[in-house]
């Protein structure tokens, strides 16, 4: 289950070499369950089949304004019926002139002027294109008019040319939507975060770290940026590529995340400690890489880190601080203890047999009211849950 879950979505394909990436935006938004609608440009038509986009989305595709197959001949109308969005992709330069100007001149500028549901285009076009001062005036015009304009990127273009002009990816173009059709329960709160584990330096090559991958901060702190919040990760070594709409500072230590934290809480409304900090520290890094001694295996003589969280909430006003509480076993006592000793409004508890470097998670929430278990899912789920519970236990904006 996803925000797009059984929502009405129109994806409008029109002329441009990324017609193909469309095609795997149509299949990320079937696999999270939205019904999506199909309509094409005739030019659009001609890079990528209607039968590509009727394949994956098991529906009719619609190009022509003149097609009579639906049943009231009024397919510029009934296709934005009921939809949660539209999004253009690609955005070709002509089209956007022509959404520009509010021109319904085929079905599918026809569809962008009847509508009530948002839109969103990703233009895609040669970087002089883009640059070109009638392709601005018209980026600046729609935005104006309260259209998303979503990139482009800059890269390597079909053309042969590197610049902006490229279409965002498929995956960018689904997590925008999906931050479009979520409600804005957190707008205007600014939430600081910490995820992913921490490395603690033994000397240049090695150190102390753990099993923390940062999928569940990564998908709170995605889950945050869509209920609308504004979102400062600090993060800890970790593949995860960056969430949409999410300010991202990487660090190593949990000496660094301490510092990060600190300089960046000023008017935070929300702190979350997500990240599995190392609890100790080697009390000497060594310059060079330690040898190894036969029979004689160093000591390493460990220093207490600061907890970051217990920082945060001991502050003279601090933000609505939540804790994650990872146990081995007796989740109940240790979570509902650290939310007293740390000072917290709400932990998040789970068993790290349930969730540690999975894509799912079991967890139980924990506040002044008592404890409240989140149906099992996938770590993205469990994270919206979480931000529900968090948002209806803040004070009014
Ligand atoms: O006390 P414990 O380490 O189990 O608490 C876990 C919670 O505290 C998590 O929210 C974690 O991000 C945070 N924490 C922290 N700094 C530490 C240790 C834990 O912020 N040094």
């Amino acid at each position: 289950m996803t925000e797009l879950t059984g929502k009405k979505i129109v994806v409008g394909v029109t002329g441009g070499v990324a017609a193909y990436k469309a095609a795997e935006l149509v299949r990320l938004l079937v696999k999270a369950g939205a019904e999506v609608h199909v309509a094409m440009t005739e030019a659009g038509a001609r890079f990528v089949t209607p039968v590509t986009f009727q394949a994956l989305s098991g529906r009719t595709v619609w190009v022509d304004a003149w097609d009579a197959r639906m049943p009231n001949n009024m397919a510029h109308i009934d296709l934005t019926r009921g939809a949660a969005a539209l999004i253009i992709a690609p955005a070709s330069a002509d089209f956007m002139a022509k959404l520009a100007h509010g021109m319904a001149d085929d079905l599918l500028s026809t569809l962008c002027l009847a509508r009530d549901c948002p839109l969103l285009v990703a233009p895609a076009m040669n970087r002089q294109m883009w640059q070109s001062p009638p392709t601005q005036r018209n980026a600046a015009q729609l935005r104006a008019d309260g259209v998303a304009v979503l990139g482009p990127a800059a890269g390597e273009q079909a053309c042969g040319e590197t610049g902006d002009g490229r279409m965002l990816e498929a995956e960018e173009l689904f997590a925008a939507l999906l931050a479009h059709v979520t409600p804005k329960r957190l707008a205007g709160r600014r939430v600081l975060m910490t995820a992913g584990p921490t490395f603690e330096a033994l000397d240049p090559v090695r150190g102390l770290t753990n099993i923390s991958s940062g999928k569940m901060g990564y998908a709170l702190a995605a889950a945050c940026a869509n209920a609308g919040a504004e979102v400062t990760l600090v993060s800890g070594p970790v593949s995860q590529p960056t969430p949409w709409g999410v300010q991202r500072i990487d660090v190593r230590s949990a000496a660094d995340m301490h510092r990060a934290v600190m300089q960046h809480l000023a008017r935070q409304d929300i702190f979350i400690g997500v990240a599995a900090v190392a609890d100790f520290r080697p009390a000497r890094v060594a310059g060079d890489k330690i040898k190894k001694t036969a029979g004689a295996p160093p000591t390493i003589e460990l220093l207490e880190n600061p907890d970051i969280l217990a920082d945060v909430a001991a502050q003279p006003v601090p933000p609505f601080c939540v804790g994650f509480a990872a146990e081995s076993c007796e989740l109940d006592t240790y979570a509902t203890d650290k939310l007293r000793r740390k000072r917290l409004k709400l932990v998040v508890g789970n068993l790290v047999q349930d969730g540690m470097g999975g894509d799912d998670n079991v967890v139980v929430l924990y506040d002044a009211t008592g404890r409240h278990p989140l149906p099992p899912g996938p770590k993205a789920a469990v994270a919206r849950g979480i931000v529900d519970h968090l948002a209806a236990l803040l004070p009014p904006a």
